[in-house]
């Protein structure tokens, strides 16, 4: 057996909100790395629906989102035979945890989270206790596999590290059992909106969805900010100070990153036939994407085939960590009191 095979592979979690479409800042800045981790890694990816309640939804939306993100992460690469790809509400066992948790968790480090104070800043009129013990959930999602590699950017790196003193707390107070999760800072630059300004994302309005068509993701890109200094077709460009220039890195070839740099720096070539070489790129991509989409969409069950296989291998993984909890905790030992479970 090779070397590789014998030894435990490091499990892996990462979760993404169910918020609609995925967009090409989530795809390369998140998603080409899940797929490439999940060769290498015993991988679990969630979509964390119980994490988007905090904040004004519609619960039909939400079904159809969480349907929606599923089809789109696996049209971009995530392969259900490799990876457990689930719905977080589809494991009870996540919220569970969450509320054992939050009795090590201090008040005070949750005010100080910054995207609790950004959110309640944005939503004064709705700031609830989900909103407020959301990194506790976060944490649970994690420690529940007792992962150990957690990719996710930057402005994650508040809950990771309060995901670790969780674990440092608990395992303090109840005897070891969690390990503390690492975070898996991906590489890839932040990926800027089509204003250049601003992270691509979707509040923001500033993104170019991995389901428009080519026509759409043209008339986006045609007006994508440039370079600010490159006013006129005459004027030389700096493509390191060019938002579309950085897409060109991940989206084409070594040679016609070269030819742009060149034809932008001497004004051989002018923003709009840079833009439609990136387009050939993108659509390269997106037409992968698209296709696989079309296939999954022709099979009616096959999402929901695959989310409840996902959920029966999390819950098998989840259930075993959480009865080690309750007996750490000395709650529903054997001897008391117990209802049986409810329905899946
Ligand atoms: N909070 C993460 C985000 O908004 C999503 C998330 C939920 C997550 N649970 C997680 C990420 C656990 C990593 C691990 O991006």
């Amino acid at each position: 057996m090779p070397a590789q095979e014998s030894a435990p592979r490091e499990t892996i979690f990462s979760g993404i909100q169910p918020s609609g479409e995925l967009h090409l800042g989530n795809y390369l800045g998140a998603i080409r790395n899940w797929v490439a981790l999940q060769s290498s890694y015993r991988c679990f990816f969630c979509i964390v629906d119980y994490h988007a309640i905090t904040q004004p939804f519609e619960p039909d939306a939400l079904i159809r989102r969480v349907r929606e993100m599923a089809c789109d992460l696996i049209a971009c690469g995530i392969d259900p035979a490799k990876s457990t790809l689930f719905v977080q509400s589809a494991v009870r066992e996540h919220t569970e945890l969450a509320w054992a948790l939050a009795s090590v968790t201090g008040y005070g480090e949750l005010g100080r989270m910054t995207q609790f104070k950004d959110k309640a800043e944005k939503n004064p009129d709705n700031i609830n206790a989900g909103l407020f013990t959301y990194p506790v959930l976060q944490a649970a999602d994690i420690l529940i596999y007792h992962a150990t590699k957690v990719p996710v950017g930057e402005d994650q790196r508040q809950h990771l590290e309060l995901a670790r003193e969780i674990v440092r707390k608990w395992n303090a107070r109840f005897g070891e059992t969690f390990r503390e999760p690492e975070a898996l800072y991906s590489s890839t630059p932040k990926i800027l909106g089509l204003d250049g300004q601003a992270k691509m994302s979707k509040s923001l309005g500033n993104t170019i969805s991995l389901r428009e068509d080519d026509e759409a993701v043209w008339n986006k890109l045609r007006t994508a900010a440039t370079d600010p200094a490159r006013v006129r077709r005459t004027d030389v460009g700096d493509p390191d100070k060019c938002n579309v220039f950085t897409l060109h890195k991940f989206f084409s070839t070594d040679e016609r990153q070269a030819e742009v740099r060149k034809g932008c720096t001497t004004a051989g070539i002018g923003c709009i036939e840079c833009k439609k070489w990136l387009l050939e790129g993108v659509k390269a991509d997106l037409d992968r994407i698209r296709a696989r989409r079309a296939e999954l969409l022709a099979k009616p069950d096959a999402i929901d085939e695959i989310l409840a296989d996902g959920a029966r291998r999390a819950r098998a993984v989840a259930a075993q960590t959480m009865v080690l909890v309750r007996d750490r905790l000395g709650v529903d030992r054997p001897g008391n009191a117990r209802l049986p479970d409810s329905q899946p």
